[in-house]
């Protein structure tokens, strides 16, 4: 089976002729299996799997042990799937407070997930981050910047808010990930920002944009599996297309599966074991009345 790897998607740079990449999250085996069938480019686990699975208030509740766990369902959900086509690139998300302390502890942080069966790790923040990329890097750990809203400030930030919107800003962004870029990051993702503010990003770049809530002119983009899926009701940012209502469609059919367990609809005789006619007999013979020692 042929994976995408981490040479081809930084070459993916769509004003070279690329097409532009898909990225969609995935937490679990199934996910991950679905996600390969459905031909797409780079599954992120992402931190995200504190709100959308875990059921925190932000991303800042997860820890490395956690997104290892996650990281090794979906590893084996790949390496599981029958699907054609080449196995999407496995990115593996580093949670907060796993590479904000010391460099030492990043590398050991970024090769746990790997070791659970990452091919690349993503990390949040600009040109303050550079020193915990290029030793990542150093020990031959691909890395995926990410700019823009960083869900991992949220306090810093002030709440989810749209950032590069003021001229200074714009610029800033842009310098910040080309910092990125030649600290040898092979990729950035760009959450959160006006659409010409990626444009300029993207612009300034070698290494291929990957955009959520950034606009059209990223080099690629990328949605976390709820949201596109339908199943996070909760809260709807206006960057979010749902592709189908599972959430809904999951509520419905456990409503018909609990009116039919109510109604004795469920389960029919064709969904039952049966004893052969000749033990059913003995026990009806038997019975409830019978032998009680045996
Ligand atoms: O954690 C995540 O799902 C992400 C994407 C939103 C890019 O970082």
């Amino acid at each position: 089976m042929r994976t995408l790897t981490v040479p081809a998607i930084r070459a993916r740079k769509v004003r070279d002729g690329g097409d532009p990449l898909v990225m969609v999250t995935a937490y679990d085996a199934p996910g991950a299996r679905q996600a390969h069938a459905a031909g797409v480019d780079l599954v992120l686990v992402g931190d995200t799997l504190a709100m959308v699975v875990l059921g925190y208030e932000d991303t800042l509740g997860v820890t490395i042990d956690d997104m290892a766990h996650h990281v090794g369902a979906v590893h084996r959900g790949l390496v599981a799937s029958d699907a054609e086509g080449p196995r999407p690139l496995l990115v593996g998300d580093m949670p907060w407070m796993s590479y904000h302390t010391t460099v030492d502890e990043a590398v050991r942080n970024a090769a746990t997930l790997v070791r659970a069966g990452a091919q690349c790790v993503k990390l949040e923040g600009g040109r303050k981050r550079v020193p915990v990329i290029e030793a990542i890097v150093d020990a031959e750990i691909p890395v995926m910047g990410h700019l823009g809203l960083t869900p991992q400030s949220v306090h810093a930030m002030g709440g989810f808010k749209v950032q590069g919107r003021q001229y200074d800003a714009a610029l800033t962004l842009r310098d910040e990930a080309k910092a990125l870029a030649a600290a040898g990051c092979f990729a950035i993702v760009l959450e959160g920002v006006p659409d010409g503010v990626a444009r300029l990003v993207t612009e300034a770049l070698d290494v291929p944009t990957i955009g959520i809530g950034a606009g059209r002119d990223c080099d690629g983009q990328v949605l976390v599996y709820h949201d596109l899926l339908g199943f996070e009701d909760r809260m709807r940012p206006k960057f979010v297309r749902r592709y189908a209502e599972l959430g809904a469609a999951a509520v419905e059919a456990m409503a018909a599966y609990a009116a039919d367990v109510r109604a004795g609809r469920f389960p029919a005789d064709d969904e039952s074991y049966h004893l052969s006619a000749e033990v059913a007999e003995s026990l009806a013979l038997y019975g409830a009345a019978g032998p009680s020692d045996r």
